[in-house]
């Protein structure tokens, strides 16, 4: 076994010829054949922080040296501990490769015969490695819920851009420059646009609502569609508030479209969601782009209505704003016949995650969006 010897002639020879000694070693050492604990015990030796092979190496040579020898026995260090660990490393995956080495003519050429990579047995008798199934994300699967009950309605599904102009965000969605109703959009603007005009300006989008616009410049009436997406709002992080959040957003136009047809919409969307004993409650509210406007809540789906900590002890659960499409909206698309005076619309967007939450009752939303696999797997 290799042992550091000491060091006393820092010639150039002599450190080029103790190197290659520190070198050979570890080649050698590297050629054995290593279960995991033997892999272990090996990196130990070579790269342990107390007493491995590295460390003495510059406890002894590198501390001891003269002043004018430190820098190049600090380079010819530096180097070869770069190269034994990442090698180091190498040894293990490829012990790993060598047991999840799918058994094809190559391993069954091999099984049996000493060594397989010049590393490890390979026993094909052993079971598989099974890799455990993902599961759908709480937020995609309560927008796949949302997206089925429109679908089995007609609906088809849509979806437009993150990154959004301003022109589709808010001006075409009746916002006016300046508007304050901007203001309840905590918008994230994207940085060195003020060259443009002001509607050609990039964001992030704040709402799904500008898909409808998009949706009708591609599309004649009638237009029945659902758009889920990602939206950004500048908030500030708490239990409940994310600066990137998920809506589901709704559009039908046709001929004849009522505040009924949005309400028995909406009513029936709700049962399916959240059971058929749920009641929903429409009330007035202010969108620009829709006129008039509601915001809809349903009976609390724990409690049933009485009372509890969910619904905060009101009994109802506000849940999406919706309305009837102003005229407005319809005015800014230029193509396709959308004539406010023979057609009209209604439009509904949804807090997916709020949604989640109460489904699941998860009471932080970071949650949703940090990836820990303790959280997500509970919903496997
Ligand atoms: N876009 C609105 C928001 O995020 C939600 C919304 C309200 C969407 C009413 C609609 C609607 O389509 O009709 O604040």
């Amino acid at each position: 076994m290799y042992q550091v010897p000491k060091l006393d002639d820092y010639s150039a020879g002599s450190l080029e010829k103790a190197f290659a000694e520190l070198r050979a070693a570890f080649d050698a050492e590297a050629q054995a054949p290593l279960d995991e604990a033997g892999w272990k015990a090996f990196r130990d030796r070579w790269l342990g922080r107390k007493s491995g092979i590295l460390t003495q190496v510059n406890e002894q040579w590198l501390k001891a040296a003269p002043a004018e020898a430190k820098r190049e026995v600090g380079r010819r260090l530096n180097e070869i501990k770069d190269e034994i660990s990442s090698r180091v490393n190498e040894l293990r995956s490829k012990r790993q490769d060598v047991v999840v080495m799918p058994i094809g003519s190559e391993a069954r050429a091999s099984a049996g015969s000493p060594s397989v990579s010049g590393t490890h047995q390979l026993d094909i008798t052993l079971p598989g490695i099974r890799r455990p199934l993902g599961a759908q994300h709480p937020i995609l699967r309560t927008m796949n819920e949302v997206v089925a009950v429109f679908r089995a309605m007609g609906y088809s599904i849509g979806e437009g851009p993150e990154i959004e102009s301003d022109y589709y965000n808010f001006e075409a969605l009746n916002f006016p420059p300046n508007h304050p109703a901007r203001d309840s959009q905590d918008t994230f603007f994207v940085a060195g646009e003020e060259a443009k005009p002001a509607r050609e300006r990039l964001l992030l989008r704040t709402h799904t609502s500008p898909v409808q616009i998009r949706t009708m410049e591609k599309q004649a009436p009638p237009v029945r569609i659902v758009i889920p997406g990602k939206c950004y709002r500048h908030d500030t992080p708490d239990a409940t508030h994310s600066p990137l959040f998920h809506q589901v957003e709704g559009l039908a136009v046709d001929t004849g479209i009522t505040f009924s047809d949005l309400k028995g919409t909406l009513d029936h969307a709700m049962k399916a969601l959240f059971g058929s004993s749920v009641k929903t409650r429409f009330f007035p509210s202010f969108f620009p782009f829709t006129e008039p406007s509601a915001d809809v809540a349903i009976t609390c789906f724990k409690c049933n209505g009485k009372g509890c900590r969910m619904c905060k002890m009101s009994g109802w659960i506000e849940l999406l704003g919706s309305g009837m499409v102003d005229p407005a909206v319809f005015g800014f698309v230029k193509k396709n016949g959308y004539d406010p005076e023979k057609i009209s619309g209604f439009a509904f967007g949804m807090g997916v995650d709020r949604i989640a939450m109460m489904k699941y009752e998860i009471d932080d939303i970071s949650l949703l969006f940090q990836g820990d696999v303790r959280f997500l797997e509970q919903f496997a």
